[in-house]
């Protein structure tokens, strides 16, 4: 009989880059009122790259915080999935420049996954399900959702910047259990995309605004209307969502307040009480694309009981979505991965104007 262990994510590695540039700067600098970019769009730090640093040096850095603390033998790591926006090339995946990092090489399926911000949750749901196929054995799963995110320089989307890596080891859930059921949405659109060979996204912000908000409409009226669902809406101790920028999420809540027939009351309770207290750490760090999601269900995660759920919202231009539904375990109380970001705001050091304008100059993090 196939052999189909108790599967979740047993631990996480959380790592940001060493500069941060706070938004009210890079308002100064681009001549438009700080209020627009901190209120306006609900933004406050972009994580920024150093030279040096890159989507490696992230994911290499989280994966290693992540296998530190699962402290199994990494003999048993059988597949490395990284999820990513920022690729290095059109061929070798990311999971070989970061297995190299780690010395990892053997009987292990290596490979990236691509759709925008959606594809760390790709990669995540995928290790999940290949273990409970039975196809993995006893065998463990490294993954990692990573990215820099940069736009052209004056680009509406520049203050939304940021970066960052979430790396998960996918074996016994003793941190989160990833139930099986989850729900998604997807249709065709260009509302963000990056041609290849372009370093910059192309972005029609209006569009992007909309199909987010159908996307989490549609996710959340499914779940709602599931009868077998592993949480409902209002069981849950968090919603967290992707996060491009803390307005896009507000915005989101309130369309599905509006196709669920909430009253005002009702979605503002629930922004306030279940989603905005996860965007802490979002907001010190911008978009991290494929980790940004991850980053709001770590920090929701942290503290909680045996037990307890959490839906996580995941978000890919092009466009594609996910809604899950996580159930704490006996790890997330104590959530000793808070120590990484603990550690990493404590040692970035905050830039001027004009250093931000300098690293730009030589496109940071991007090479
Ligand atoms: P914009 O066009 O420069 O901004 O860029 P705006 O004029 O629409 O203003 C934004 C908000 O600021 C508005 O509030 C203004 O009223 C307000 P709203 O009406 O929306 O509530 N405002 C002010 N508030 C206070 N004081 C002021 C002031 N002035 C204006 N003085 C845009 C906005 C989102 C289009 C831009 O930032 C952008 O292109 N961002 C990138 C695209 C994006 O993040 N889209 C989100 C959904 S798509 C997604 O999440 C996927 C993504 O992560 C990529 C992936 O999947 O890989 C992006």
């Amino acid at each position: 009989m196939t052999h189909v262990p108790p599967t979740g994510i047993a631990s996480l590695g959380l790592a940001l880059p060493s500069l941060a540039l706070p938004v009210e700067r890079l308002a100064t600098l681009r001549g438009v009122d700080p209020a627009k970019y901190s209120i306006g769009l609900g933004c406050k730090t972009i994580a920024l790259c150093a030279e040096g640093e890159d989507v490696v040096t992230l994911a290499t850095r989280a994966a290693e915080r992540a296998l530190a603390r699962w402290g199994g033998d990494r003999s048993r790591i059988g597949l490395i999935a990284v999820g990513t926006e920022t690729a290095k090339d059109m061929s070798r995946p990311l999971s070989a420049f970061v297995a190299e990092k780690l010395g990892l090489s053997g009987a292990i399926r290596s490979y990236e996954v691509k759709h925008a911000c959606y594809g760390g949750t790709l990669a995540l749901r995928q290790a999940v399900e290949w273990r409970r196929s039975g196809a993995a054995g006893d065998k463990a799963a490294l993954v990692i959702a990573a990215d820099v995110a940069l736009y052209a320089l004056e680009d509406g989307g520049e203050p939304t910047q940021g970066a960052g890596a979430v790396a998960f080891v996918v074996d016994a859930p003793l941190l989160a259990d990833v139930a099986t059921r989850s729900y998604a949405f997807s249709e065709p659109a260009f509302d963000f995309w990056r041609p290849v060979g372009q370093s910059f996204p192309s972005v029609d912000g209006p569009l992007s605004l909309d199909c987010y908000v159908k996307a989490a409409s549609s996710c959340f009226g499914q779940l709602a209307a599931d009868p077998e669902a592993p949480t409902t809406i209002d069981a849950a101790t968090f919603a967290c969502f992707h996060v491009p920028f803390p307005k896009m999420v507000a915005k989101a809540v309130k369309g599905i307040g509006e196709s669920l027939g909430w009253d005002e009351t009702k979605t503002a309770t629930f922004f306030r009480e279940k989603v905005e207290p996860t965007m802490v750490w979002n907001r010190e760090i911008g978009n991290s694309y494929t980790a940004a999601t991850w980053f709001a269900v770590a920090h929701a995660l942290a503290g909680r009981s045996v037990g307890e759920t959490l839906l996580a919202f995941s978000y890919g231009s092009g466009y594609g979505a996910e809604l899950l539904t996580l159930r704490a375990g006996e790890l997330a109380k104590a959530a000793s991965y808070t120590k990484d970001l603990e550690e990493d705001f404590a040692s970035r050091r905050v830039v001027e104007a004009d250093e931000y304008a300098r690293l730009r100059a030589h496109h940071v993090g991007v090479k």
